[in-house]
């Protein structure tokens, strides 16, 4: 089994788009990024509904972008509901307003005109060829949609980097079926299928990525607006998981996904066919890795296994000290 070492690091900032469902660990994904000029062009944030309600997504990507400092970055809200599945949430995990341990307000810059679909359609169909990265941080709807409206932006678009799927690690939704892939199965899948490269940071390694008093001492250490809203957000965020798997810290799941893209070389994967189980039941929403590919079946996906946990946290501290 081939083991891929990630990507080396790019030399020119990546002109991305962040899809997301603030949602807390997308929160602190959105402040890292924003404190990344100098890797990651942020050509807009488009939101999803997930975590909570879009209303709420949409508000909560506002207001990490006020506190990121960064509002010439438009926010476009796109999908209020999956593709053909009955919605689902995760407001136990998030709270009612998707973004536990911090105080919500209505941020002062709106929403951008125009749906994230069509945002998508837009830029990625008159975007150079394969110049775009796409990071996912939600369900996937909002990209499905777009490649179902117009599959040509498929040549536009660099490679998308989703976090979502499980694996070797159970599920968090369901015994199998991690929330971001339950949230849209099907869109997981109009994606999968359109041939796009595709990289994959599953719960197999977000789990690997977890808090502890130490580095939440580390970030708090930072000790600027920006880092004690991370720290009370992580506090009261990560408490769900830990109860539930008994973990000695909680996963900042879209962190991982964000710091992949500022320093692969702190991941590492390989190339894996993957399926998205897609029948109604038990394992709807499984994601299904077949590790055995070959020269005649290299796989459709990077999936990113092993990552420098410290590593991730240093990078975190170090950004968040570059915010207000
Ligand atoms: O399963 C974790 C993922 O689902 C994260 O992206 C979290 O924000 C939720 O969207
Ligand atoms: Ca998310």
């Amino acid at each position: 089994m081939a083991v891929l070492l990630a990507g080396a690091a790019q030399v020119a900032p990546l002109d991305l788009i962040i899809d997301t469902d603030p949602g807390a660990d997308d929160v602190v994904a959105l402040l890292l990024a924003m404190a990344s000029a100098e890797e990651l062009n942020i050509r807009a944030i488009t939101t999803v509904a997930g975590n909570v309600r879009l209303d709420k997504t949409s508000r909560n990507a506002r207001l990490a972008r006020e506190w990121g400092g960064r509002e010439e970055i438009p926010v476009y809200a796109g999908a209020a509901r999956p593709l053909l599945r009955s919605p689902v949430y995760a407001e136990n995990v998030h709270g009612g307003e998707g973004l536990p341990g911090v105080a919500v307000h209505e941020p002062a810059q709106g929403l951008a005109e125009g749906s994230a679909v069509q945002y998508l359609v837009d830029t990625l169909s008159t975007a150079e060829s394969h110049s775009i990265t796409l990071a996912i941080l939600g369900p996937q709807t909002n990209l499905a949609l777009a490649l179902i409206r117009a599959p040509a932006i498929l040549r536009g678009i660099k490679e998308v980097v989703v976090m979502g799927g499980a694996h070797v690690n159970a599920g968090n939704i369901t015994p199998v079926a991690e929330f971001n892939l339950y949230a849209d199965a099907e869109a997981a899948e109009v994606v999968l299928s359109s041939g796009v490269k595709l990289t994959y940071l599953p719960l197999d390694v977000t789990h690997k990525v977890l808090t502890s008093d130490a580095r939440l001492a580390q970030l708090a250490a930072v000790n600027n607006q920006a880092s004690r809203r991370v720290v009370d957000i992580l506090n009261a965020y990560i408490k769900a998981d830990m109860q539930r798997y008994g973990m000695p810290g909680g996963p900042v799941h879209d962190a991982s996904v964000i710091a992949y893209l500022i320093k692969p070389s702190l991941f590492s994967g390989r190339r894996v066919e993957l399926q998205v189980d897609r029948r109604a039941g038990m394992t709807y929403g499984q994601t299904l890795v077949n590790e055995y590919t070959s020269t005649e079946q290299p796989g459709n996906v990077v999936w990113i296994e092993e990552a420098d946990a410290q590593g991730v946290f240093d990078l975190l501290s170090t950004r968040l000290a570059c915010l207000k």
